[in-house]
């Protein structure tokens, strides 16, 4: 049911780990599967991602829609990084199948998660960010299985 490129990103995740004092960290889940997304920014003070990194606990299609929203956004500015939506990073995948377009979701709003985290730690305001909904905190996510 999964295209190679899924599979592909799936198999051999890109940029899976943590970055050590992120730019901007942002977390964040599907209340219905249960699904949780972790994005890590390094951002240099021209504001070009320069490194990327996530954590994702579920399902494959997170993981690979996860490692392909890394791929779309590293080496990007934030206001390129900010157009990269879940159509995108579908397309990129050539597809998921309808029951987990919701994955691809995750991966677009942890992207917006990690900038709002980013902005907040430096005080400024991007335009078009808006407050990403589903933001968790850590306690919520014990049990879940690690990709
Ligand atoms: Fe929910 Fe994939 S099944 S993120």
């Amino acid at each position: 049911m999964y295209t190679k490129k899924v599979m592909d990103h799936f198999t051999n995740p890109r940029n899976m780990g943590e970055i050590e004092n992120p730019s901007g960290v942002g977390t964040v889940g599907n209340a219905k599967c249960g699904d949780i997304m972790r994005m890590y920014l390094d951002i240099d003070d021209n504001g070009v991602i320069r490194d990327v990194k996530f954590k994702t606990f579920g399902c494959g299609a997170a993981v690979a829609t996860s490692s392909m929203a890394t791929e779309l956004i590293k080496g990007k500015t934030i206001e390129e990084a900010l157009k990269v939506t879940n159509k995108a990073v579908m397309e990129a995948l050539d597809g998921l199948p309808p029951v987990k377009v919701h994955c691809s979701l995750l991966a677009e709003e942890a992207i917006h998660a990690a900038l709002w985290d980013y902005a907040e730690k430096k005080g400024i305001k991007i335009e078009g960010l808006r407050k990403p909904k589903s933001d968790i905190h850590e306690d919520e996510e014990e049990d879940k299985q690690d990709y």
